[in-house]
């Protein structure tokens, strides 16, 4: 009996000796053993030290609460984890509980344990939600039992790590949280992958990296089993397979996550904390039909800027479930069995510019259609790849038992899809009677496809099929697609078809000179000639066009691994507006690049061509050069100085974006020379180059500063900085700083003669159209730019910020996802009846689990 009394009256001794944080209880911060947190009460929540992570139920439908980790700046909370994303819980007398016995438990309706962290204590344990976003459950030595950040949902917060236990798994839609299809996990080998895993457990595959691709050509290797990979807060992210990547505004942002987004792309998050919303600052996947599964089988998904993607049946074919396209389409009125030996019976319907990745069951080699098709016939096939391909000058042909994978227009290749005769005559005749509602410039569609020999109309009729076989307002959105596609000239369809296919999938790989010389046909087609070297036009073996840079110094390139190392890094930076590298080739005395290829060719070349280039495009080619060259400079990534930053290393893409070409290239170009310092020679082109280099002073970020600033003016007056148009302002005898002079001078002979100097220093081919205060702006940055001391000289972060303040655009374009208007979405928990009998407690109101 004593001795009970001694623990009762000791028992309140040993609640106060616990840590002082406990006592904070009030402030949320803390969930005690023994306490719980109930779904019916708001303030119920954790919140962290810092206000910026709540952890508490969130409802996720009609009367179904899940319980999670918020993060609350955003204006909308963004769910970063959840304990129970597959059964919610009920919205009346749910909680989560710490009992005494040191479990975490989620009680459904108060009865019925739906998730627990399974720990146990012979000490006091507490609750916390750190600022990390890390809901954390210690005891009273401040070990801790289980931590959420062991456990990710599809989001991973900087300091929280990938394992070969702990993967990202994305959510079914961007309302329903509940598991979806896309994994992000370490792979038995020990590459980090991306993995579909549709609703039909037959149909699973990996799509990141590129399949046909082998590890180490996509710069992972299989070696490191430690299977760890993270991200720290300034947007670095690595993992032990040598995968790494970097946020486009890597070091300055509060608050980033990375997600596998519902659409099965993997997405770099920044907090953009004046609009309050997030802001995607990488992305696996700039092409979104390139991911697998991703319209489900026997449909194709549809990508372009202006619509994002969107999924469609093909024609004959019909949406499985309203719900969700992960389930694909499926015949009308016949089926593939019945088609098996009854060759009589079916047809093809052409569908030009498609592919259906993967699943090739008979691949023939330098064939006809008519053999290819004759296969599939024989075989139980749904139809057939008809691919040309250019280096063998024949065309090769594959049959699918499977259509999946389906993607439109950006392929160089045709698809044939098996139907019974009865179905495509029915097909065809609702075509005829939509016809008028197409396009009239029937030479607008013309496709300039060389190796297209028959009708140039075939992609017309196919979109009309489809069109009949999908009804309203699906027609309107694929009108919609089909007609920007088909007005951007028929030049540029073709040319756009291998920009998209590229940026899509491509890591940096190795080639063989015998592969770049067949691909440039011998070095034949020279696009470009600089410093470094000439530049090729060349077509890939899997049909992307390049640009294929031969290094001068072919020869002195130093020994092939150290040219490795050195070109891999320069092709892990990964900006929007930086050129892409997609390869390398050392062999032997041969050094080559190989880049994306660029249609609308450089910044001089549309500067020297007069109507070019109206103001917006201008700006934006200024504003995309400075993130470009920001992104070089940015502390976290190794130090990369361009040296040569002109008109002629801007690349410009199919709308007119920036892309800085030629970055990274001082390093390889100072092999062989004897001095062994990194700038061992003057580098640059006259007329751009810094003060720096002609004085023997230091080089830093701020030669490229000031070649930006030059660029800038050139691009705002169209004038060259070292041409002859500046005689007016005699004296000079160096070409140094004319350009830069003579728009001073305009500006001060302004203020003094009360004209408008804009008017003046514009280009005139934009015959006055321009927004002033935008030209203002960046004549006022540019002249900041060229400063003759350099620190005086603004860093690019700080000229984009300056540039931005005038453009509400964002780093990166927020990609669509997934894009609502074609595609259909019921809203959450639709038919789940409400909560009624509070005494029965009864939990039949949610869905049969
Ligand atoms: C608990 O441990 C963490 C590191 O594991 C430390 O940062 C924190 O200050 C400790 N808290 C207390 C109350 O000792
Ligand atoms: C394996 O990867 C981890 C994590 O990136 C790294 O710390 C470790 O040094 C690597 N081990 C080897 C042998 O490269
Ligand atoms: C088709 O024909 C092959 C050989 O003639 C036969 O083995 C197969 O069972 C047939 N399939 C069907 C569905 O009739
Ligand atoms: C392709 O096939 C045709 C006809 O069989 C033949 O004449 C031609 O030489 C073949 N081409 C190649 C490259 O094998
Ligand atoms: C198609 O392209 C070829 C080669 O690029 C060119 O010679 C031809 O004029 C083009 N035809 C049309 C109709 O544009
Ligand atoms: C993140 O990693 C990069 C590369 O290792 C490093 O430069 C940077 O300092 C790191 N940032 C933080 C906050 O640790
Ligand atoms: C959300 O996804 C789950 C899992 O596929 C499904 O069972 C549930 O019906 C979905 N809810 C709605 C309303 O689509």
């Amino acid at each position: 009996m004593d001795i009970c009394i001694f623990f009762l009256l000791l028992l309140p001794s040993l609640f106060q000796a616990l840590p002082y944080s406990l006592s904070a209880t009030s402030d949320n911060h803390i969930l005690e053993q023994g306490s719980s947190l109930s779904v019916e009460k708001q303030n119920d929540v954790l919140v962290s030290p810092n206000g910026v992570f709540s952890a508490g139920f969130s409802p996720v439908g009609d009367n179904a609460f899940c319980f999670s980790i918020r993060f609350m700046k955003s204006s909308v909370p963004t769910i970063v984890w959840m304990a129970n994303r597959n059964q919610p819980v009920n919205g009346k007398a749910s909680k989560l509980s710490l009992l005494r016995n040191g479990n975490l438990i989620l009680l459904d309706a108060g009865r019925i344990p739906l998730w627990s962290t399974e720990t146990t204590s012979p000490i006091f344990v507490y609750l916390q939600l750190h600022d990390s976003g890390n809901l954390v459950l210690h005891n009273i030595k401040n070990e801790s039992l289980w931590e959420s950040f062991d456990s990710p949902t599809d989001t991973l917060l900087p300091g929280q790590k990938i394992t070969k236990d702990a993967s990202l798994l994305s959510s079914k839609s961007q309302t329903n949280y509940s598991s979806g299809y896309y994994t992000l996990y370490f792979d038995n080998d020990n590459v980090i992958r991306l993995l579909f895993q549709g609703p039909d457990p037959e149909i699973s595959s990996v799509y990141w990296p590129e399949p046909n691709v082998r590890p180490f050509e996509a710069g992972r290797t299989t070696y490191n089993n430690s299977k760890t990979a993270m991200f720290n807060s300034t947007g670095y992210f690595q993992s032990s397979d040598d995968l790494v990547f970097s946020a486009s505004d890597c070091g300055m942002v509060l608050h980033r996550r990375l997600t596998v987004d519902p659409d099965g792309n993997l997405r770099f998050y920044s907090f953009d904390e004046k609009n309050m919303e997030w802001v995607v600052t990488w992305q696996a996947f700039p092409q979104p039909c390139r991911i697998h599964g991703i319209c489900g089988p026997n449909s194709l998904c549809k990508y372009d800027h202006a619509l994002g993607r969107r999924c469609s049946c093909l024609p004959g074919f019909k949406m499985k479930s309203n719900l969700d396209w992960s389930y694909g389409c499926e015949p009308v009125g016949f089926n593939y069995n019945s088609l098996v030996n009854n060759s009589q019976e079916s047809g093809f319907v052409h569908l030009a510019s498609t592919e259906f990745y993967g699943y090739d069951k008979d691949f023939i080699q330098n064939t006809t259609l008519q053999k290819c098709k004759e296969k599939c016939l024989s075989s139980q096939c749904k139809a057939i790849q008809f691919k040309y391909s250019a280096d063998d000058g024949y065309y090769n042909c594959y049959t699918k038992p499977q259509l999946l994978n389906g993607h439109q227009p950006y392929f160089q290749g045709d698809i044939y899809v098996r139907m019974p005769k009865s179905v495509l005559s029915s097909i065809k005749k609702s075509m005829k009677e939509l016809w008028l509602n197409c396009p009239q410039d029937s030479n607008a569609l013309l496709l300039n496809r060389t190796y297209e020999k028959e009708g140039q109309n075939r992609l017309l009729k196919f979109v009309l099929w489809f069109a009949v076989s999908l009804g309203g307002v699906e027609f309107i959105c694929i009108s919609l697609v089909f007609c920007f596609l088909f007005w951007n000239s028929s030049e540029d369809l073709d040319k756009d078809t291998q920009e998209y296919m590229l940026a899509a999938t491509t890591r940096f790989q190795k080639f063989s000179y015998d592969e770049l010389k067949k691909a440039t046909r011998g070095f034949h087609e020279e696009i470009g000639r600089g410093a470094g070297g000439i530049v090729y036009k060349g077509i890939l073996p899997d049909d992307r066009v390049a640009a294929i840079k031969r290094l001068i110094n072919d020869g002195h390139g130093g020994e092939a691994h150290e040219f490795h190392t050195e070109v891999s890094t320069i092709g892990r930076l990964n900006h929007m507006n930086l050129i892409e590298m997609w390869g390398y080739c050392a062999e032997g005395k041969h050094r080559i690049l190989v880049y994306e290829y660029m249609e609308n060719g450089s910044l001089a070349s549309k500067l020297s061509n007069s109507n070019a280039l109206d103001w917006e495009k201008r700006f934006g080619i200024a504003l995309g050069t400075a993130k470009g060259l920001a992104y070089l400079h940015e502390e976290c990534l190794e130090w990369v100085l361009h040296c040569d930053v002109k008109p002629q290393n801007i690349l410009l893409d199919s709308n007119y974006r920036p892309k800085v070409a030629d970055f990274g290239l001082s390093k390889l170009q100072d092999r062989g020379m004897p001095n062994n310092s990194s700038f061992s020679s003057i580098r640059g082109t006259r007329g751009y180059m810094a003060p720096e280099w002609v004085y023997n002073l230091p080089i830093t970020s701020k030669v490229d500063v000031y070649s930006y600033g030059i660029v800038a003016l050139e691009i705002v007056t169209g004038k060259k900085p070292a041409g002859s148009q500046f005689s007016e302002s005699g004296m000079m005898t160096e070409n140094h700083g004319r350009l830069v002079k003579w728009v001073k001078e305009k500006m001060i002979g302004a203020d003094t003669s009360q004209t408008d100097w804009t008017e003046e220093v514009a280009d005139s081919t934009m015959s006055g159209k321009f927004d002033k205060a935008k030209l203002e702006v960046l004549v006022k940055v540019a002249l900041q730019c060229v400063e003759e001391d350099k620190e005086a000289r603004p860093t690019m972060r700080q000229v984009v910020e300056m540039l931005q303040g005038y453009e509400e655009e964002k780093i990166f374009d927020t990609p669509k996802v997934p894009d609502a208007s074609c595609e259909s979405e019921l809203p959450y928990f639709d038919n789940i009846g409400k909560f009624t009998d509070e005494e029965n407690n009864s939990r039949t109101f949610l869905m049969g689990h």
